[in-house]
C-alpha cells in the first residue's frame, strides 16, 4: 500500500521523537512492501517563529490531504511565563484539533513487566493493566463560548459546552472500542454537580441500550481519580469529556513508569492524529535523551486505525516489547547505560 503521512516534529523534543518513528515506519515499509511518503509541516512555537501563526493554513492542507498525521508535540517555555503573549504554541494545538475535527482521543494506559519496577505504584497494584482512555477531544470547556474577562477586568469566564451530537459521536467510538476489548465502558463525569455531566449520562445510557453486550457503569470523575490509581486493572474504556480526559489520562500515565512510553490517536472525521501523549520536554530538547517509545507507538496505532495494517502494527508492539525485555530503554526507563534516543529506535528496528 501507498501512504501519504503528514509529518509534524513541533516543538522541544518532538523533532528528535518523530526522527526515530519515521525510521522504524520506514523499516515497516520494507519488510511488509509498502510506500510510505512524508511530507512536513510547520506546527506550535516552531510555526510562530517562522509565520507568525501556531498551526499555518499550508500545514491545515497538508494535514487534510494526507492520508494520517504524525505529531509529536508542541509548547515553548518561551510563551508560558508570558501570561500576555498574544499567540502561543498550545493554541496550534487546539485549532489543530478542532479545525481537522479530532473528536476523539484515545490515550491506551498499558504496563511492560519488565518495567513493573519503574512505577512508584506497586507491582501488585499494576500487573496486567490495560485500559483505554476516550477522551472527547474538540468540546467542552476548552472551546465553550463565552470564554473572556468582564467588570473591567475582574472577573473570567470560561464555559462548557456539550451538544448531543459530539457526546453521541464518542460514546459510539468508546463502544465500538469497548467490543473490540473487554466489553466494558466506564463513563466518567461529574454528574452530581454539572449540568453539561448530566446530559452525557442521559446520552450514554441511552446508546448503551444498542450494545447489549457492553456493561456500562460510572464513575463520578473525582472518585475516578481515586480508584485509577487504587485498582487500574477492573477498567476497560474510560469514556469522558476533554478536560477530565486531560487530567485522567496524565495521572494514569504514571502507572506505567515514565509517560514517554504512552502513545493516542486522535480520531477525525476526515483524518486522524497520531501523538505520544508526553509533552514538549523542552529541557532535554536537542540532547538525544527523550524517550521515543511513545511516538513510535503512536505509529504503530496509525497503522492499525489508520491503514488497518494490523500484523505490521504488531511487529512495532514486539520489537519494543523485545527491546524492553533484552533491557534496553532511555535514561527515563534504564538506570545502567542507557541508549540515546536514536539508538533505541535503531534498536527496535533492528528487532522488526
Ligand atoms: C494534552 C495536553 C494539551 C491539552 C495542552 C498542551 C493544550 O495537555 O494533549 O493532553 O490540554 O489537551
Ligand atoms: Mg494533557
Amino acid at each position: 500500500m501507498k501512504k501519504h503521512i503528514a509529518l509534524l516534529p513541533g516543538d522541544g523534543v518532538g523533532p528528535e521523537v518523530t526522527t526515530e518513528a519515521v525510521k522504524v515506519l520506514k523499516k515497516i515499509a520494507e519488510k511488509f512492501d509498502h510506500e510510505f511518503i512524508f511530507n512536513e509541516g510547520l506546527v506550535g512555537g516552531a510555526a510562530i517563529n517562522k509565520t507568525g501563526n501556531p498551526f499555518p493554513k499550508e500545514t491545515e492542507e497538508l494535514c487534510l490531504k494526507s492520508d494520517a498525521i504524525l505529531f509529536g508535540a508542541i509548547g515553548d517555555p518561551k510563551y508560558d511565563n508570558d501570561p500576555s503573549a498574544k499567540v502561543r504554541p498550545e493554541q496550534g494545538l487546539l485549532k489543530m484539533r478542532k479545525k481537522l475535527g479530532l473528536y476523539a482521543n484515545v490515550r491506551p494506559i498499558f504496563t511492560y513487566e519488565s518495567l513493573y519496577n519503574k512505577s512508584p505504584l506497586k507491582k501488585e497494584v499494576i500487573k496486567n493493566v490495560d485500559f483505554v482512555v476516550v477522551r472527547e477531544l474538540t468540546s467542552g470547556i476548552y472551546f465553550g463560548k463565552p470564554r473572556e474577562r468582564r467588570d473591567s477586568g475582574n472577573t473570567a469566564v470560561d464555559t462548557c459546552v456539550y451538544t448531543r451530537y459530539e457526546i453521541e459521536r464518542i460514546t459510539h467510538t468508546a463502544f465500538k472500542i469497548a467490543r473490540g476489548r473487554r466489553n466494558k465502558v466506564t463513563l466518567v463525569d461529574k454528574s452530581n454537580v454539572l449540568e453539561t455531566s448530566r446530559f452525557w449520562r442521559e446520552i450514554v445510557i441511552e446508546i448503551a441500550k444498542k450494545y447489549p453486550e457492553i456493561e456500562l457503569d460510572y464513575l463520578l470523575v473525582d472518585n475516578a481519580a481515586m480508584q485509577i490509581i487504587k485498582r487500574p486493572r477492573d477498567f476497560d474504556v474510560i469514556l469522558t469529556e476533554n478536560m477530565f480526559g486531560d487530567i485522567l489520562s496524565d495521572e494514569a500515565s504514571v502507572i506505567t513508569g515514565s509517560i514517554g512510553m504512552l502513545p493516542s490517536a486522535s480520531i477525525g472525521q476526515k483524518t486522524s492524529l497520531y501523538e505520544p501523549i508526553h509533552g514538549s520536554y523542552p529541557k532535554a530538547a536537542g540532547k538525544n535523551t527523550a524517550n521515543p517509545i511513545g511516538t513510535i507507538l503512536s505509529a504503530a496505532m496509525m497503522l492499525e486505525y489508520s491503514f488497518g495494517m494490523f500484523d505490521e502494527a504488531e511487529a512495532i508492539r514486539e520489537a519494543v516489547k523485545k527491546t524492553l525485555e533484552d533491557g534496553y530503554g532511555t535514561k527515563d526507563i534504564v538506570k545502567d547505560n542507557p541508549l540515546s534516543t536514536s539508538k533505541l529506535g535503531a534498536k527496535i528496528c533492528e528487532l522488526i
